[in-house]
């Protein structure tokens, strides 16, 4: 079964024996790709490094860029990292299951492999229904980075998961698009204050609400490392969520936006907030409304791959908000390698 690559997609709402084939193949050492609330995730076995060798292999995912751990509950969790935290209990406590992963120091049970070589491990409780009942249904947490190709835009639907993995993996869990559309927010608690390393739905202001206390924001999650500098969370060095045209974020007025646009090359395409793409001719299409980052952030990276199927060579985004949107923001800052203009 092993060497069997079949390239299924099954959909456990309708075919519910597929959980059970998915946990099959985690137990056998087998990598499937999953639905999660937030982007897909492409699922190992995080206590065995022959199966989570397989992941890095199939995403061509550099070997020192940790992965995530999904647990179903908090014994699981327990068996993972040296201590629960006061703090980390009520974390968990408000925000799963959901999209927020907690790093802490690990237990000796996870191998160097599924961290990368840290001695921390990054877990989280996912919310979504079908990845929580394979977690149960296996008994085994599972490691799960996003389930694309290292370097390009995360999957938020079967699909893509499809178009990236074809041929590397044997199964792939339809649970349709995923409601939040951006990865997870990311906070450790192994510094002497707790920081945010990534961005995503749950906010730093929410975070620190529930802790009582100051949360700092990493200096990754707005500026390119500095030579030389070693990054707290080795996924923000490496370029990501690329498509292959070049994205500029473009900061300022609609009108300049405009101007800027219509003395672009052929080939340009524009990303606009909902309701603009009426003041465009052509190429323009909408990733979400001005001040409301989640309905932003369920359309960016799919429009980010459709930008590839239509030829586009270069991508204008109108620059969200960054003190409303730091998720999307922090994604796209990526996407277009830093490169931001003002109009
Ligand atoms: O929403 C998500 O988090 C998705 C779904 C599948 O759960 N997963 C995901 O995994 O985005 P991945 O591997 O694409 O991103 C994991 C990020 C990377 O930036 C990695 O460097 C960081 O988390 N990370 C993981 N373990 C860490 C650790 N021990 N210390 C610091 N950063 C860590
Ligand atoms: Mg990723």
């Amino acid at each position: 079964m092993t060497n069997r690559k079949f390239d299924t997609i099954l959909r456990p709402s309708k075919d519910p024996e597929s959980l059970a084939l998915a946990a099959k193949y985690l137990q056998q050492g087998e990598i499937v790709a999953v639905p999660t609330e937030t982007v897909y995730g492409l699922a190992a076995n995080a206590l065995s490094e022959e199966s989570v060798s397989k992941i890095y292999e199939a995403k061509g995912r550099p070997s020192d860029n940790p992965l995530i751990v999904h647990i179903s509950s908090l014994e699981m969790w327990g068996e993972l990292v040296s201590e629960i935290t006061p703090d980390a209990y009520l974390l968990a406590e408000k925000f799963w299951p959901g999209p927020l992963t907690i790093i802490l120091p690990k237990s000796p049970k996870v191998p160097m492999k599924t961290t990368g070589g840290l001695d921390t491990v990054a877990v989280r409780m996912p919310s979504h229904k079908d990845t929580l009942k394979l977690i149960q249904l296996s008994n085994l947490p599972i490691a799960a980075p996003s389930a694309n190709l290292s370097g390009l835009p995360s999957p938020t639907s079967a699909e893509h998961c499809m178009r990236d993995l074809k041929g590397k993996i044997p199964l792939i869990l339809d649970g349709g698009e995923c409601n939040v559309g951006i990865e997870s927010t990311v906070i450790t608690l192994c510094s002497d204050v707790p920081t945010l390393l990534r961005p995503g739905k749950i906010t730093a202001e929410q975070l620190s609400s529930v802790l009582g206390k100051e949360v700092k924001i990493s200096s990754a999650i707005l500026n390119p490392l500095k030579g030389g500098e070693k990054a707290s969370s080795p996924g923000m060095k490496y370029k990501h969520y690329s498509p292959k045209a070049e994205v500029i974020l473009v900061r300022g007025s609609l009108e300049g936006f405009k101007r800027k646009f219509e003395n672009s090359p052929e080939g340009t395409f524009a990303l606009v907030f909902t309701g603009e793409e009426k003041e465009f001719s052509e190429n323009t299409i909408p990733y979400g409304f001005e001040h409301d980052p989640d309905s932003q952030a369920k359309n960016i990276f799919s429009l980010l791959r459709e930008m590839d199927d239509l030829g586009a060579k270069l991508v204008l985004v109108r620059c969200p908000h960054e003190n409303e949107a730091l998720g999307v923001y922090n994604r796209l800052l990526r996407a277009a390698a830093f490169k931001v203009e003002e109009v």
